[in-house]
Order: C-alpha cells, then structure tokens, then sequence
C-alpha cells in the first residue's frame, strides 16, 4: 500500500509554544506537522454591529421624515411608502454585507500565516503541510514558499477556475501541491487536478466542515475516499476532522494513508501511543 503519514494538527497544540509543540510531536513520532491557515470572518460582525448603527439612523431619518411630513403636507400613505423603502434599502446594505464577508473568506476562523511558517522553519526540518482553507490561495503561493513550507494544500470550491495556474505556481516555489474539498462537495471535482499534465500530489478530503479543530467526524465522506483510492491505487490521499482510536479504521480500511490528527493527539495523556495506533491501522 501507500505509505502512512501521520500529522498532528498543530491548531490543537499551544501556539504560544510552538516550537516545543512540533518537536514533541515528532519525538512522538509524527510524520509531517498540519498546518491550518485560514482567512477568517465573523458574521457577527455584518449581522449585528452594523445593522445596529443602522438603526440608529433609521430613526434619525425617521425623524426628519416626520417633520417633512408636517411641513411638505405628506399624506401618510406617501409616508408609508417612504418608510418602506427606507427598510429595504437598510436589508439590501444588511444582504451586501453578508454577501461580501462570505466571498472573501473561506472559513469563520482566523488562525496563522506565512509569518508563522518563516518563524516555525527555523526551528525544524519537519516537512509542513499547509492546509489552506481561504479564499484566494494563489496569493498565498508566494509568502508560503518564502517561508518554506512543504506542501500546499489549497480547497477545490474556491479553484475551479484557476487551479492550472495555481498548481504551477506551487510547483515552482518548490512546494508539493495538494487539493482539499468539503464535505459536501463531489469527489468527481477532483479528478481532473489529479489527472491533469500539471497534476496535483494528494487530496485532502475533509472528513468535518472546515474551520474548528474537535469537531465530530463525518463517516459519509468516506464514499469520496473509497472511490478516489479504487481510481488511484498510489496517490496520496489525506483526511482530516475528527479523527482518532475511534475513527481511524473507517478512515484506513476506505483507503486513506495521510492522517490529520488534532484533538484526539494533543489531547491524550499519551500523544505517542496515539499516533502509533493511528499508524497501525493505516498499515495493517
Ligand atoms: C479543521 C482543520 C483540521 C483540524 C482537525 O478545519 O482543517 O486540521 O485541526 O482537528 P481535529 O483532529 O481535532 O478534528
Ligand atoms: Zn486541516
């Protein structure tokens, strides 16, 4: 079979110590060392604060609405129809927002860069594999490769269109490209990264919804990796979300050899029993 990798999640070490946190988990025997960078929104943000402003004018205008309506002689019907405007208009703003905060971020969470990356590599030699859960990875293609991480793991639902020239560029920076997808998407999606003359190395199929480590995972992603193992007996294919003692054998006998682990590693008293056990089942 395919070799096993195995790679802690070091969303679920302590930041803080990061360093110390890599070289335990390779002392515990890790092989690779996940990295997840994402980009971050807060719908708060759009849902409540602005529309609180909002709000706040609307009365403003409310106001000099009513006070026209005495001075010019507006008739309240015409009044109503102002005010009805006045409540779309606010829901258009309040729709844009959301809209906008949605397409410019992947994920609703905000972890680390390529900052972070250039600053862990100069403690270790570990391979760094990159899971990029934003919305415009070829941007990312650069700062990463500077930094010197190892593979680049970009998401397929926000590459549809680019993802020849995204490939390349990985390459050429010296990394080992990679595509992820989301739970909900189709496997077939895929296909064409791995077959293509620019083709990428692994694919990443997320077994939780992006975004959180310690999330619960999802067994019916495991038709995807089934199906990707029997078209691709050599490729690498990596899973990530929820998985630890409980879950690993679905995730091996499906066919995945690369293990993303955070919660279930990080978490145990012993984090090196763990990450052989997860290597075990891969291998038997
Ligand atoms: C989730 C991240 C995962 C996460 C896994 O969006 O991509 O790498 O850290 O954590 P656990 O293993 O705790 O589910
Ligand atoms: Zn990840």
């Amino acid at each position: 079979g395919v070799a096993a990798k195995i790679a802690p999640s070091m969303l679920s070490s302590d930041f803080a110590n990061l360093a110390s946190e890599a070289q335990r988990m390779l002392d515990c025997g890790a092989d690779w060392l996940h990295m997840d960078i994402m980009d971050g929104y807060n719908l708060n943000y759009c849902l409540l604060h602005k529309p609180f402003i909002l709000n706040y004018c609307k009365l403003v205008i409310l106001f000099v609405l009513s006070l026209l309506l005495k001075v010019v002689g507006l008739s309240l019907s015409e009044f109503c129809v102002l005010y009805v405007i006045l409540e779309l208009s606010w829901m258009v703003l309040l729709f844009e927002n959301v809209v906008v905060i949605l397409f410019l971020h992947f994920v609703p969470n905000l972890t680390i860069g390529a900052p972070v990356i250039e600053s862990l590599r100069k403690h270790t030699k570990a391979y760094l594999d990159c899971h990029l859960m934003v919305t415009n990875p070829l941007d990312y293609v650069e700062p990463l490769g500077k930094a010197g991480a190892s593979g680049f793991t970009f998401h397929v639902e926000v590459s549809r269109d680019n993802w020849g020239e995204l490939v390349q560029r990985i390459k050429s920076k010296g990394m080992r490209p990679g595509v992820s997808l989301k739970p909900g998407t189709p496997i077939e999606e895929v296909y064409p990264l791995v077959e293509g003359e620019n083709p990428v190395e692994m694919v990443l199929v997320m077994t939780v919804e992006p975004g959180f480590g310690g999330q619960k995972f999802m067994p019916e992603t495991m038709d995807k990796v089934r199906a990707l193992r029997k078209k691709y007996p050599s490729l690498d294919i990596e899973v990530d979300g929820g998985l630890g003692p409980s879950t690993i054998d679905m995730a091996a006998s499906a066919g995945a050899n690369c293990i993303v682990a955070g919660s279930s590693v990080f978490g145990a008293p012993d984090s090196a029993q763990v990450i052989s056990l997860l290597r075990k089942s891969v291998e038997e």
